[in-house]
């Protein structure tokens, strides 16, 4: 039995999710019999005055319920500026008071982060640094998977399909705008991206050139680059590798447009079937890509990579890597993890053990 501290919340645009997968995730370990602290990295956790003489270490094992005000689903969008005005002691330091302290009293962290800060590899090179042991993947996986463009690249070099496409930065973009050049060279109908997003926040379809161009500034709003790519229009996968190996490929089918924010997070708003209902050589072949992919994103942990499958070529593509995808026991990993007969509890266990083991 191990210390855990769950790491979640943050300031993300993911900050929801990630609380409810940290609170799900925070059961699973408790059931298991650790010893386990949820903790918002970007709040923190003030002692309250009963506290103040025992030791942060003592706190593992008070009898405190940690995710009690965590709701079990999202409804609204979070108020990001109302969580930052409650840190009093302003945002200068990232991490919220006693985050670190909590961290270096546990065995394993658990990162349950989404989205920049947790999921972009600097947390990760923090920790390094301080020699705290964390589950996921190490800072320059995570740093290289969260950029779609240097993701792009390095399928390239590594022959791994990738819809055809290209980086454009904010700058260029607004040149071309001002002197009337605007102009998709990857054709119609094609996909906008915010170059480090998640969650499809920021991801638009364009089929005309105005669409293209609002397309653009839409994934300008999160980031100062975009990657532009051709639209792959066929059904979509998942994969989930742990520790370099494959697991069953996931289908997922929105009922209404692609996956988008909405279809991710509203429940019943997707068909998910694994394994997926496909010919077993097209399964294992996406297998192998999404186990060369882990590879050569130098990924080490665990990992869930997208793919879309062209409806008229039968040629599959590879879209991103996740470097700490969705962890409710909904979520597409757990789903897979299931179809292997392992379940949600023991798969929580199986990362911390694999943390332990590289930590
Ligand atoms: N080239 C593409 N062709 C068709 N659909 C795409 C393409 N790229 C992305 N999508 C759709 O947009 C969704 C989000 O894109 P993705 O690259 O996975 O970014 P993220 O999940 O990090 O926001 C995908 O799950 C898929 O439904
Ligand atoms: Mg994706």
């Amino acid at each position: 039995m191990a210390k855990i501290l769950v790491l979640a919340g943050g300031v993300s645009t993911e900050r929801d999710v990630s609380l409810i997968t940290g609170k799900q995730i925070y059961n699973a370990l408790k059931r298991n019999g650790h010893d386990v602290i949820l903790t918002d990295v970007y709040l923190g956790y003030e002692l309250p005055d009963e506290f103040k003489d025992i030791s942060l270490s003592d706190l593992f094992t008070k009898d405190i319920d940690w995710v009690k005000d965590i709701p079990d689903i999202r409804e609204v969008d979070p108020d990001i500026a109302g969580i930052k005005a409650l840190r009093s002691d302003g945002d200068r330091n990232y991490f919220g008071p006693n985050v670190i302290k909590l961290c270096q009293e546990a065995d394993v962290v658990f990162m349950a982060l989404h989205g920049e800060n947790g999921e972009n590899g600097r947390i990760q090179a923090c920790f390094d640094l301080m020699g705290i042991t964390y589950t996921g993947n190490d800072y320059i996986s995570s740093a290289v998977s969260m950029d779609k463009g240097l993701t792009k690249d390095i399928f390239k070099a590594y022959d791994i399909p990738t819809p055809q496409g290209l980086r454009l930065k904010k700058e260029e973009y607004l040149k071309q705008k001002e002197a009337g050049k605007l102009e998709c060279t990857v054709g119609f109908p094609c996909i906008v991206k915010a170059c480090c997003g998640g969650s499809s926040v920021g991801v638009s379809i364009a089929n005309v050139p105005e669409e293209f161009e609002k397309a653009l500034a839409e994934a300008f709003k999160y980031d100062n680059e975009a990657v532009i790519e051709q639209y792959i229009k066929g059904r979509e996968f998942s994969i989930g590798v742990f520790d370099g190996s494959a697991m069953p490929v996931i289908e997922i089918a929105p009922k209404v447009g692609f996956y988008d924010y909405k279809n991710k997070y509203q429940a019943g708003a997707t068909v998910e079937t694994c394994p997926a209902d496909i010919p077993d050589d097209l399964a294992s072949e996406m297998k192998a890509c999404a186990e060369k992919v882990f590879k050569a994103l130098r990924l080490g942990s665990y990992a869930r990579m997208d793919f879309m499958l062209d409806n008229v070529t039968g040629k599959f593509y590879c879209l991103e890597a996740n470097t700490l995808p969705g962890m409710t026991p909904t979520s597409l990993v757990p789903q897979e993890a299931a179809a292997m007969g392992i379940s949600f509890d023991e798969l929580c266990n199986k990362i911390i053990e694999l943390a332990k083991s590289k930590g």
